[in-house]
């Protein structure tokens, strides 16, 4: 394989729910062991939205050295932790970070003045990585929006193209109803060993073909996991995949 070619996408498509919700929690799983096991820690960043929730739960309780796990976030609204829609809160709960058995949690921090909070998230992503080319997370859970977002990047907006920050401040958008937010930006996505895309519903379908096709990544931001430089494994129930 070339340098400038990327391994192809897998698609699962789960029978149902149920298994949709257990392999979105046994890929993390395996993700988390590999890299326990070859560099003695694994870190992880996760989406919020409504559908990775009961695969953070069922990961939760499955026998894994939570000592050596790191959750990050890969995007958060301006919101504070305990807000029904902050992204910490919601996997806080559904992993149980809060007593400290389920892994180390580092939060966004929404309810600050985001600039300053993405500076800062994007500070300890470089502290922690060592240096900013090296920024590749085990695993990352990503879905996608009717409109063709992942993370924070919307449509539109040229978020997608943001390649001088590691983690970025997207300033509300009242026209398009988005509140302001913070997210992790393509060049740390794209490096992340393994991305996972959970998406369910039959809603979702046009999407998904839409991701998956050539064209704008401002129109549909969610074409970036074509450049992926790890696996990217795209994990749809039946109605998605249509
Ligand atoms: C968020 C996200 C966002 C989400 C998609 C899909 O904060 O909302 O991280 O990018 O993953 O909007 O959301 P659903 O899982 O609810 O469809």
């Amino acid at each position: 394989m070339s340098s400038t070619q990327r391994p192809a996408a897998e698609i699962l498509v789960a029978a149902d729910h149920a298994e949709h919700v257990r392999l979105g929690a046994e890929l993390l799983a395996r993700a988390i062991t590999a890299a326990i096991d070859e560099r003695g820690v694994a870190r992880v960043a996760l989406s919020g939205g409504s559908t990775p929730d009961e695969s953070y739960r069922y990961l939760k309780d499955l026998a894994l050295p939570f000592d050596r796990v790191e959750w990050y976030w890969v995007d958060e609204r301006g919101v504070p932790p305990d807000h029904p829609r902050s992204n910490y809160g919601a996997a806080n709960k559904d992993l149980e970070l809060a007593a400290g058995q389920h892994g180390r949690a580092f939060r966004m921090e929404g309810e600050r003045d985001l600039s300053a909070a993405a500076a800062d998230y994007d500070a300890l992503l470089r502290r922690t990585f060592g240096v900013a080319a090296a920024v590749a997370f085990d695993a990352m859970v990503m879905g996608v929006g009717d409109d063709g977002h992942t993370a924070s990047l919307f449509p539109g907006i040229g978020a997608v193209r943001i390649d001088d920050r590691l983690v970025a401040h997207i300033p509300e958008q009242p026209e398009k109803k988005l509140e302001a937010r913070i997210t992790l930006t393509a060049p740390v996505i794209l490096e992340a060993r393994l991305i996972v895309v959970l998406v369910r519903g039959a809603g979702k379908k046009p999407v998904v073909v839409a991701a998956r096709a050539s064209g704008s990544e401002d129109e549909v931001p969610s074409r970036i996991f074509q450049r992926a430089k790890g696996r990217v494994i795209w994990l749809l129930d039946r109605d998605a995949a249509g």
